[in-house]
């Protein structure tokens, strides 16, 4: 028996059921003129979500992840909410148990008067700034167009480059308009609580001489974590370096130490007499 496709019992339904739960995607924002992911003219079509969507690709290259996302923030701020979205709206206004799942991150279920409390955004919203170290720190609600300077070309993307339907190029990687070089330092945003942290951690770094440097279980490898080690050096500070991988030892001289150890079998005994 094929499903029914009478407008009319459905309509009776919904005016009879209690508990609706729904499950949203981007073909509900495919009217209002964003791309979907994986249909025709889709965002990940053309290009491999995992080049631009993923943890790991922010960290090889977090100015092409932020171009990328300021211009999705771009495009769903230069689009309008549908009647899909209206009507998803209304109804969670009118039923008492109506609940929404939405994958979108485009805002327009929000922007369509959505009430909060019968909308989960499952994947987050594009408007909702996170820390990527999770330090906890979010700023809500962050619709300004372009975030930076830097970020700038992404706004000026106009959204019929991303038209649905016909399979387009992301604007950003097109290599016929490279995007400028950004100082991911100096000129993309970072976390403002991580910043103020680390700025605590550098006050006390500069209060005085540091008289030994404990790297306890980390290859000391990514950055601003690992710049400590030499900063402390500078300052004086002899390094004990604590670690099973005989790695770890390179760059260490004979003012430091290195113990080849277990940290948690090895830092009681290096710590005994201080703790005496
Ligand atoms: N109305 C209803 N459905 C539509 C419309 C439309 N106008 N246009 C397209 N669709 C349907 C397509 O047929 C397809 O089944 O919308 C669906 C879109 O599927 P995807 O592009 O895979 O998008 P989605 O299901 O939202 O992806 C889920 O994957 O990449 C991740 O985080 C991303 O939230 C996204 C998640």
């Amino acid at each position: 028996m094929p499903p029914s496709t009478s407008v009319q019992d459905f309509q009776d339904i919904v005016t009879s059921s209690d508990r609706i739960l729904a499950l949203c995607g981007a073909g509900l924002s495919a009217a209002s003129g964003l791309p979907t992911f994986r249909g025709a003219g889709g965002l990940w079509r053309n290009h491999d979500a995992t080049a631009l969507a993923t943890p790991d690709a922010f960290e090889d290259d977090p100015a092409l992840v932020w171009l990328f996302y300021a211009w999705r923030r771009h495009l769903s701020l230069t689009v309008e909410p549908n009647a899909g979205h209206y009507a998803l709206a209304e109804l969670a206004k009118k039923k008492e148990n109506f609940l929404c799942l939405s994958q979108n991150v485009d805002g327009l279920s929000p922007r369509a008067g959505h009430p909060e409390d019968k909308l989960r955004l499952l994947h987050g919203s594009l408007f909702d700034i996170k820390c990527f170290d999770e330090c906890g720190y979010i700023e809500k609600n962050n619709h300004k167009d372009p975030l930076c300077p830097a970020l700038e070309p992404a706004s000026s993307v106009n959204s019929s480059a991303a038209g649905s339907g016909g399979s387009h190029k992301l604007p950003l990687l097109d290599p016929k308009n490279p995007v400028p070089k950004i100082d991911v330092k100096k000129d993309l945003p970072h976390c403002p609580q991580c910043k103020h942290g680390l700025l605590q951690v550098d006050a006390w770094v500069r209060r005085g001489p540091i008289a030994l440097m404990l790297v306890i279980g980390t290859g000391a490898q990514v950055y601003p974590a690992a710049g400590y080690v030499g900063r402390a050096k500078r300052m004086g500070a002899r390094v004990a370096v604590i670690n099973p991988d005989p790695e770890s030892a390179e760059g260490l001289d004979d003012r430091d130490f290195f113990f080849q150890s277990d940290a948690a079998e090895i830092l009681p005994q290096l710590f005994s007499k201080a703790l005496a």
